[in-house]
């Protein structure tokens, strides 16, 4: 029984570790706050995060490991659409619970070998974060347990050019991102911003808005009148044209 009572004791301990594991990991910043501050070595050098990308949209995003096929048909299509995302003001930021080594050996494998979806020659040229201790992962909620305790889930934090998170996606271990909606998203949370409208169910530019509802429905209701600028169905759902030319004038710098 001393055994028993000793393999007990053990049991107990390694759920106690398994349950601080848990609540130590599990913590993640919410829409609308601060993107948490960190410092971090990168394939491109230091950055302080969000700090160095302050007037500027960034897409923070973490992959499970380096040298796996799904994160390598990731890398090759975000590291081809960075100048799209560029263009619309945006920059990237990998993050793996790989070292710096690791890294540099698998971007360069990347260049040197691999060929997807009729991408090839391709250098990554945004920052890659190297996170052995899984500090940043661990701030961001990307370590998941029930997915793996040692490897990030597929995260993807848009952050705002004043440093605010703006929209979070995740994605298990197994699924590559889809990367046209991440465009969509980033271009539809800068409308939302330049314009003062909202952006229905698949809106694409040049899709009609939604001009969200006025505080009471006796001043909504007037909107309905207003039949030159606005297509109301009811007090509640009104839409408008917004023309993509105008979109990408305002939001693109070629
Ligand atoms: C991949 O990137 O291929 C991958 C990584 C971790 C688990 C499953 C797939």
């Amino acid at each position: 029984s001393s055994i028993k009572t000793g393999l007990n004791l053990l049991y107990n301990i390694k759920i106690n570790k398994m349950e601080h594991q848990v609540q130590e990991t599990f913590s993640m910043p919410r829409i609308g706050e601060k993107a948490p501050q960190f410092k971090a070595v990168t394939t491109q050098g230091e950055i302080n995060f969000p700090s160095d990308y302050q007037g500027k949209w960034s897409i923070l995003f973490s992959h499970p490991a380096d040298f796996t096929p799904v994160c390598t048909s990731e890398f090759m299509t975000f590291a081809h659409l960075q100048e799209k995302f560029r263009k619309a003001n945006c920059e990237l930021v990998g993050l793996s619970v790989d070292g710096l080594y690791s890294h540099i050996a698998w971007l360069r494998t990347i260049k040197e070998k691999i060929e997807f979806n009729g991408m090839k020659d391709i250098e990554v040229t945004f920052p890659l974060i190297e996170d052995i201790t899984m500090e940043v992962a661990k701030k961001y909620g990307m370590i998941q347990p029930g997915e793996s305790n040692t490897k990030a889930v597929r995260a993807v934090f848009f952050v705002d050019p004043k440093g605010i998170i703006r929209a979070i996606i995740y994605y298990p271990l197994s699924i590559g991102r889809n990367f046209d909606e991440l465009y969509r998203a980033l271009i539809a949370m800068q409308t939302t911003d330049e314009f003062g409208v909202a952006t229905p169910a698949d809106w694409r530019p040049g899709d009609d808005v939604i001009v969200p509802t006025a505080g009471s429905c006796g001043v909504a209701k007037e909107r309905m009148e207003d039949k030159e600028n606005l297509d109301c169905k009811d007090w509640f759902f009104c839409t408008k044209k917004l023309d993509e030319k105008e979109i990408y004038s305002k939001l693109i710098k070629d």
